[in-house]
């Protein structure tokens, strides 16, 4: 029987719900709208695509948000200065610094500079070290996307096996961490395969939940899935285009994840599509951080 699609767009919409009445709830209660600042350098269209999203999803929420927009050639020294600004600013609760910075620009050095209340992304090493202590206060957005999928589609998480592919900074450490933290929703055994990992299918087969952010298209096909198991496909690859269904004129990426789809949809038994899957819960829960870090000033 071929797998059930955990559908992302679903799951965010249930949680942006949820959200939507917190924010109107802040608002009535105690006078408070989050607010985000998103920072935009440069003219990536990826990037562009994803900030214009987050700033538009805070809308729809009730919520302030204010796009910060660069040239590439910014110096770091005035990006340091617009996040010094945004610090001091009351009614910014959360700052976003879109990723990849151009190549001119530290990016640790400008992550390090915001302040870790208002780190909504939750890459400040402070927010880090909350998180690997089980002590989280913004737990980063893809992986906490990736484990409300997880409960939300009814998967045990408590004792299973999870195999995580991939070892970036954003995705495979910090879901690693938080799925063997002591806590509802996590307590699993977690392995963490990589480049180096000597046979990753060996590892993978054992998997009852496997997240997968290899970074390349069909990185998992279907003889490397346990039959039954979760599969959670965090990969976002442009693997060519196509025209638009709104407007045929208009060209859109043709988006494939890290896992085989077709293929291991027959294996397992819940899977994640790409698009549809771990990318709207991203958004979802950065709106998630931002509301909690306005929270904080109650
Ligand atoms: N670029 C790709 N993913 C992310 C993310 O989660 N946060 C930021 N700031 N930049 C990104």
């Amino acid at each position: 029987m071929p797998a059930e699609i955990i559908s992302g767009k679903d799951v965010a919409k249930a949680i942006r719900a949820e959200l939507k009445e917190e924010v109107a709830e802040l608002k009535e209660k105690h006078g408070i709208v989050p607010g985000l600042a998103t920072v935009l350098v440069g003219e990536d269209p990826a990037s562009i695509s994803y900030v214009t999203a987050k700033n538009k999803t805070c809308k729809d929420l009730g919520m302030n948000s204010k796009q910060h927009t660069l040239p590439a050639d910014t110096s770091e020294e005035d990006l340091l200065k617009l996040v010094d600004e945004l610090n001091n600013d009351d009614a910014v609760n959360g700052i976003l610094v879109q990723l990849p910075l151009p190549k001119h620009i530290d990016e640790a050095k400008v992550l390090y500079a915001i302040d870790p209340d208002k780190d909504v992304d939750g890459f400040h090493p402070v927010n880090v070290g909350r998180l690997v202590i089980g002590e989280e206060r913004f737990p980063p957005c893809t992986p906490a996307g990736i484990q409300e999928l997880i409960v939300r589609s009814g998967t045990p998480t408590e004792g299973a096996e999870v195999v995580v592919v991939g070892r970036s900074n954003i995705v495979g450490k910090p879901i690693s961490i938080m799925l063997l933290q002591k806590k509802a929703g996590a307590n699993a055994t977690v392995t963490v395969c990589h480049t180096r990992t000597k046979n990753i299918a060996e590892h993978t087969k054992r998997a009852d939940i496997l997240i997968v952010a290899a970074g390349f298209p069909k990185a998992v096909t279907a003889e490397m899935v346990k039959p039954g198991a979760t599969v959670i496909d965090v990969g976002v690859n442009r693997v060519g285009e196509k025209p638009s269904k709104k407007d045929p004129n208009k060209m859109v990426a043709i988006l494939e994840g890290d896992v085989d789809f077709e293929a291991v949809k027959e294996v397992a038994a819940k899977i994640t599509p790409v698009p549809g899957g771990v990318g709207p819960m991203t958004i979802t829960m950065l709106l998630k951080n931002t509301v909690k870090a306005a929270k904080l000033k109650l």
